[in-house]
């Protein structure tokens, strides 16, 4: 039985307590649903920047009217620290995702993308240790590689920033790590890889890829890609990304606390054969999706070149074992968007 399995089992046993924040985005919505699904109390935090109120519906459906009813919603703001305190107090667990993602956004925005991600990120931790949640676990990214190019990128070796928001994650994982020094409080920081699948928004200036060539992609457009087409990047389905989100959360283990680890599949895959991949998965649903056709431009501004993690330290102290591949991912993630867009 994997780690994941047996949690699953031990959850359903005997409910937690849990907070999600950004809980109407991508990937919130998504603990949202599984946490619901395996029995457990979960409250939401949202302001709906970025996040939508269907969202939580469809988390709510998926999870079944009877689990559903173990839910609570928060609007709030994380950069404000009553929101904050109101909402951890009572969770054990807090699965903080709320933030202004985007490279784009902050570049044109730095002190927005400041304001949300560091200011907002502070508020919750000092919420989380004034209500002695038992566990915070919170999205870090891999832009915190940097311009280090060494691959496969390994926890330990980072490089500079290129872009605001990189610095705001990174500071993130600064805080985290002195607030368990100083004040003995138990952190976890999980670094996304192009995560994607169900609700990621395919709308809007700063629509990842993946959702934006799918809807694009089915319309039969042209879509666009930055660069040559041979960046790379490991994509990681969002089922993964929740495994890696419980499994940290509930680690047993001593030493397995105040890390961070890359959640990823550990597979690189370039811009072009992920273009290949989508339009192959969109025409199975969408005939005209074959007649697409990708359009280079210029590379973008902040855009690291490579990115491929190393995943062991995560198999090794977690658990964590992705059961999606970035071709069984696209599979799901195709027929969700044949049927929402
Ligand atoms: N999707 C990825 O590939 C990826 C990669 C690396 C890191 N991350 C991080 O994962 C987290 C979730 O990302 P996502 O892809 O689900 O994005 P998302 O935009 O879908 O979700 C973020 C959610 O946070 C909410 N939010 C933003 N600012 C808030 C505030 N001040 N107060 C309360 N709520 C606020 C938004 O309304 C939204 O619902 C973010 O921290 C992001 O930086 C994501």
């Amino acid at each position: 039985m994997s780690a994941y399995s047996d949690l699953l089992g031990r959850l359903a046993a005997q409910p937690r307590s849990w907070l999600v924040t950004g809980a109407a985005g991508f990937i919130g919505s998504n603990l949202v649903e599984t946490l619901l699904k395996a029995g457990q109390r979960v409250t939401g935090l949202d302001n709906f920047s970025t996040g939508y109120r269907r969202n939580l519906d469809m988390a709510l459906e998926g999870a079944g009217a009877e689990h559903a009813a173990n839910f609570t919603f928060i609007e709030g703001d994380i950069r404000r620290l009553e929101d904050c305190r109101q909402a951890c107090g009572g969770a054990e667990y807090v699965l903080h995702q709320a933030a202004l993602g985007s490279v784009p956004r902050s570049l044109e925005d730095p002190i927005l993308t400041n304001a949300n991600n560091i200011d907002g990120f502070l508020n919750m931790l000092v919420a989380a240790r004034d209500e002695g949640t038992r566990g915070f676990v919170y999205a870090a990214s891999s832009s915190t590689y940097g311009d280090e190019p060494r691959l496969p990128k390994r926890e330990d070796v980072i490089g500079k920033p290129l872009s605001p928001y990189a610095v705001t994650k990174y500071v993130n994982e600064l805080y985290a790590d002195v607030f368990a020094r100083a004040y003995g409080t138990r952190g976890i920081g999980l670094r996304y890889f192009n995560i994607f699948g169900q609700r990621q928004d395919p709308n809007g200036a700063y629509a990842a890829v993946i959702p934006q060539w799918f809807a694009g992609i089915t319309l039969g457009d042209t879509v666009h890609i930055n660069g040559d087409g041979e960046t790379s990047r490991d994509f990681c389905y969002i089922d993964n990304c929740v495994q890696a989100n419980l499994l940290a959360a509930c680690s047993e283990k001593d030493d397995a606390w105040n890390r961070v680890y890359n959640v990823a599949c550990g597979q690189r895959t370039t811009l072009n054969e992920l273009f290949e991949l989508i339009r192959g998965e969109a025409a199975r649903h969408t005939p005209k999706a074959a007649d697409a056709r990708a359009e280079k431009r210029d590379f973008r501004a902040g855009d690291v070149r490579h990115s491929l993690a190393d995943i062991s330290r995560a198999q090794d102290l977690l658990g964590y074992a992705p059961e999606y591949d970035i071709r069984a991912g696209l599979r799901e993630a195709g027929h969700w968007y044949a049927k929402h867009l």
